[in-house]
């Protein structure tokens, strides 16, 4: 593993919560462009991800290849793969730890060295890997993660390791010693504040993941992540407003700032999912906030941890480089609360200290170490403490 690749967590853009099967070279090319215009590529959002459905359908070519879909990359991968390299940005691509990926295109099990070696040699960066059709076990995803692990590490190129097994097999404990860069810990993350149920005609029924949800995982998990492997809380869904191609009819503005407020201070990788051509200010405003991704980034790489809940507020303090601590106050009732803590439950002398709130753009001086502060309902309040 290259510790170097992902000493803070990866940040980019992936296609699936927009487009799903819809993806072509032309999305990531103006994608691309867009990060670079917009100003995100120096806030660190360098890669641009194809998720599942890039191949054709049916199989491989004579030679055991996967096939790039002709129809929606007509230039193929490698020249996509230059095109972003151009702009400065890194590609990212998508397979599966079994025959399949999870909308039923070639996976990669059984061809992991030809397939990495492909990939080495298109250039790509990046490899998102998921766990469809492979056993529920964790000792065969182990296996399997392993064998994919292995033929990264010895294809000649550095691609990042991103694994998606879901959390279901804990691969907060085993991720990185089978070359995991970042894992994910939830299933599929859904454009809304609370779980989803999907019942597919004649299919197994499943929950969608809601932000609310996957603030409980990451609370749960916080500790285990850091420099070289991270919690991965799934794909950002700020910006899709009901307009993804995933399940959920969006957000409140309240709820995307929460949804980014958690992902930065417990150091999720920032993976935006949204059309990025045509985001309207406020969702620039939440995905390009510096000191948010400033948190996220800071070098100390110490995801932060739920160190209280009390009323329905959860209290997040991540320690950074400089000797300052992010704290963010998540109302995760769905009404208006009055979170109160003292001093000594936050970790904080009884002083009174001018703290910056990262969603005001402000300092403000409400914080005397005991905190008492009126909160919306899935509000947070995101603050730099010096
Ligand atoms: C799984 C993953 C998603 C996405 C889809 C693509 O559900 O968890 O993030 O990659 O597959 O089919």
């Amino acid at each position: 593993m290259n510790r170097e690749l992902a000493a803070t967590p990866p940040m980019g853009w992936n296609s699936w919560n927009m487009f799903g099967p819809a993806v072509d070279e032309e999305k990531i090319m103006r994608t691309a462009d867009t990060l670079v215009k917009k100003g995100m590529k120096e806030l660190g959002y360098t890669y641009v991800v194809i998720d599942d459905c890039w191949t054709i359908k049916d199989g491989r070519d004579p030679q055991g290849n996967l096939v790039p879909d002709p129809g929606r990359f007509p230039s193929g991968i490698k020249a996509l793969a230059d095109y972003v390299h151009s702009k400065g940005l890194k590609l990212g691509i998508y397979s599966d730890a079994a025959d399949r990926t999870c909308a039923g295109y070639p996976g990669s099990y059984g061809h992991e060295e030809q397939d990495a070696a492909l990939w080495a040699s298109w250039g790509i960066d990046f490899l998102k890997y998921d766990y469809c059709n492979a056993p529920w076990d964790q000792k065969s995803a182990i296996e399997r993660y392993r064998r994919m692990g292995n033929a990264l590490a010895s294809c000649g190129r550095d691609i990042l390791f991103s694994l998606c097994e879901w959390g279901a097999r804990s691969p907060h404990l085993w991720g990185k010693t089978v070359g995991g860069s970042m894992w994910r810990s939830s299933g599929d993350i859904f454009d809304s504040w609370v779980d989803i149920w999907v019942q597919p005609p004649g299919g197994i029924g499943y929950y969608g993941v809601g932000i609310d949800t996957n603030i409980e995982l990451a609370a749960r998990i916080a500790g285990y992540g850091g420099p070289g492997g991270w919690n991965d809380l799934d794909m950002l869904v700020v910006g899709l407003k009901g307009k993804g191609q995933i399940e959920g009819n969006g957000l409140s503005p309240f709820e995307y700032r929460t949804h980014m407020s958690v992902w930065s201070i417990t150091c999720s990788p920032l993976f935006i999912g949204c059309d990025i051509t045509a985001m309207d200010a406020d969702t620039e405003a939440i995905l390009t906030n510096p000191h948010v991704i400033a948190v996220n980034q800071d070098p100390l790489g110490v995801p932060g941890k739920r160190i209280l809940s009390k009323n329905g507020c959860d209290v997040f303090r991540k320690p950074l480089h400089d000797g300052s601590t992010a704290m963010a106050v998540v109302n995760r009732g769905s009404a208006p609360a009055e979170c109160s803590f003292s001093a000594g439950e936050l970790g904080f002398l009884d002083t009174e200290k001018t703290v910056f709130d990262i969603w005001q753009g402000a300092n403000t001086h409400e914080f005397t170490g005991d905190l008492r502060v009126k909160i919306e309902a899935h509000e947070t309040k995101f603050w730099l403490i010096p």
